[in-house]
């Protein structure tokens, strides 16, 4: 059992909070489930029932004078995000929002300022970067032998129809799906500052966007999104000077190396590693979900700063913006 625990209340108990982080929490020994908040107080009573949240309130400024917890899960419309994730920053707590952090880029910038002046943790939910296929992507591509990472690729397909959040069916995705691809790339290959893109946006019917990336390392990126899908297909690929690694679907990365290449046609040359697992990954929806709450927690309690911030987040949406920026006035466009 260990000592120090964080004592976390959950605002929000909707259906991704519930299917998906709430299972994790409890899954989780460093934290101590303290109250679940939401609107509706069935939906609050429901997350004491399943997973042992002490206290339930409707009201999360209430909950939050009240209880004192240590640190807040907020898991609600985006709008939620940046209102209660200031609030509670603000109050001294460590926060966790789920992506999208705000429907606009001044209230991710909001929030990115609110944790820089609090001193307090604000991560923001990409769990694409803490899944074990992504984590191994970028171990292998931070190996000496892998040299120079100058080529970077993401594909994304989602079955999205319309804008999420009664957005513009291209923004709306943007942040509901694209922002994951986006993350992980900034994951692996670091900030981007130029993009350039073509799409073309039909709400009810298709949405194609095709971007070329410049990272802040010289590094070329490729960033392809498909909307109106009838399947969700993952793909995200680094290629270095020594070596080339790809992961597909959360599940298969593939590597090959250019140090003891013999043939290359050699298909032994190509080293494939699955990640076994079924339509659910200890216990909850997706790889991932455990994975970043985990760090959420070990970062409240060693002190340290977790990656995937709400900085990190800003940076993403940043970098959407100007491909939607792209798209419609056509030419590249800086980001600072
Ligand atoms: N990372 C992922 O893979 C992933 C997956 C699904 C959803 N999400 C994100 O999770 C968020 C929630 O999505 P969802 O599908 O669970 O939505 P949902 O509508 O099912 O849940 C939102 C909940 O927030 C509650 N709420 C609203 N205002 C509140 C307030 N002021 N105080 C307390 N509770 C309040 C609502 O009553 C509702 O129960 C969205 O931002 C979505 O993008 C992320």
């Amino acid at each position: 059992m260990f000592e120090k625990r964080v004592r976390v209340g959950f605002i929000g108990c909707g259906h991704h909070s519930m299917e998906s982080l709430q299972p994790a929490v409890s899954l989780i020994p460093r934290f101590d489930y303290v109250a679940a908040c939401d609107l509706d107080a069935e939906k609050a009573r429901e997350a004491a029932r399943r997973f042992g949240a002490r206290k339930t309130y409707t009201d999360y400024v209430e909950m939050v004078d009240e209880e004192s917890p240590d640190a807040v899960v907020i898991v609600g419309p985006p709008p939620l995000h940046e209102e209660a994730g200031v609030s509670c920053l603000k109050k001294g707590l460590h926060v966790f929002v789920e992506k999208p952090p705000s429907l606009t880029l001044d209230g991710a910038r909001r929030l990115m300022e609110a944790m820089k002046s609090s001193g307090r943790i604000c991560m923001v939910g990409t769990h694409w970067r803490h899944m074990p296929v992504h984590r191994a992507l970028k171990t292998l591509s931070e190996r000496e032998v892998f040299g120079e990472v100058f080529r970077l690729e993401a594909t994304y397909l989602a079955p999205d129809t319309r804008g999420a959040w009664g957005l513009s069916f291209e923004w709306g995705f943007m942040l509901n799906q694209a922002v994951h691809p986006m993350d992980c790339l900034q994951f692996l290959g670091g900030r981007v500052v130029e993009a350039e893109a073509r799409g073309v946006v039909e709400e009810g019917r298709k949405l194609a966007v095709s971007a070329s990336l410049i990272f802040a390392s010289g590094a070329v990126g490729s960033f392809t999104l498909g909307g109106c899908s009838p399947l969700f297909y993952e793909r995200v690929g680094v290629q270095g000077t020594g070596g080339w690694a790809e992961a597909e679907q959360f599940k298969r990365l593939r590597y090959a190396g250019r140090e003891r290449w013999i043939e290359p046609t050699d298909p032994s040359a190509i080293q494939t590693l699955v990640f076994e697992h079924g339509s659910h990954y200890r216990g909850v929806s997706r790889p991932g979900y455990v994975e970043e709450l985990e760090v959420f927690a070990e970062s409240v309690l060693s002190g340290g700063h977790p990656h995937a911030d709400a900085e990190d987040a800003y940076y993403a949406l940043k970098t959407l913006d100007a491909i939607v920026k792209s798209i419609e006035k056509g030419g590249s466009v800086r980001i600072d």
